[in-house]
């Protein structure tokens, strides 16, 4: 089984204060899931390209970087450049992502593939030799704080069968709604990358709900 990854969303995090919400759970988590929205694949406008390269110098963490945009292919060089490690886009904005894949490649970075609740998992399973990551939304994208969509685990169940009879390797990512017990749930389908938002940054002690999250994952 691939190994848990914690992955807490900037999203959620004090915007006045980036540099200490980073540093205090950098010891805790795996990557930093940073939240790219442009106002038009979804209804939300969150941070870009110089936020991205603001923050770059406070931590070593992986930037996992969460494309929620029309055009996911057009900033990847930049994406690169400001020190993004890792990019996911979403089928529904990029159907055909095999140029995409070469594209983030080419510059260094991680390249994965994101469905959204309503989108089968069949969508992704023609591309899934180009993804080092299948990301899947258990909430619409564009907003934190939502509740966790169950019925998405089947997907998760899917993806994680279809990785392991392959010997792809691809990491299984969740991202929405994440809380212990959701975590518990999305870990036991088949996932390894657990984005939380809200528990870790939006909790009064961000270090201690990333490290209660690993915990509660531990052995399962
Ligand atoms: C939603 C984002 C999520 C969001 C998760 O569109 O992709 O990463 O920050 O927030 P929580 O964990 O609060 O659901
Ligand atoms: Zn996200």
């Amino acid at each position: 089984m691939a190994a848990l990854k914690i992955a807490p969303s900037l999203l959620a995090a004090d915007f006045s204060c980036l540099e200490k919400q980073i540093v205090a759970v950098e010891a805790e988590v795996d990557w930093l899931h940073i939240d790219v929205m442009d106002g038009h694949f979804v209804p939300n406008i969150s941070f870009g390209i110089p936020v991205i390269a603001g923050i770059r110098p406070i931590t070593e963490l992986h930037f996992d970087c969460h494309l929620m945009t029309t055009n996911p292919d057009a900033y990847l060089p930049d994406l690169a450049e400001a020190g993004a490690d890792s990019v996911t886009m979403h089928i529904e904005a990029m159907p055909e992502p095999t140029d995409a894949a070469k594209l983030a490649r080419e510059n260094d970075l991680g390249f994965g593939l994101v469905c959204n609740p309503a989108t089968p998992f069949a969508a992704l399973r023609p591309f899934m030799e180009l993804a080092d990551v299948v990301l899947f939304m258990s909430v619409e994208p564009g907003f934190g704080g939502q509740s966790f969509m169950p019925e998405v685990l089947a997907k998760v169940e899917e993806a994680r069968e279809w990785v392991e009879k392959r010997g792809l390797g691809a990491d299984i990512q969740i991202d929405g709604g994440i809380t212990l017990e959701t975590a518990r749930q999305a870990v036991s389908a088949g996932a390894n990358v657990l984005v939380a938002g809200t528990t870790i940054f939006g909790a009064d002690d961000p270090p201690t709900a990333a490290a209660e999250l690993r915990r509660a994952l531990q052995g399962k």
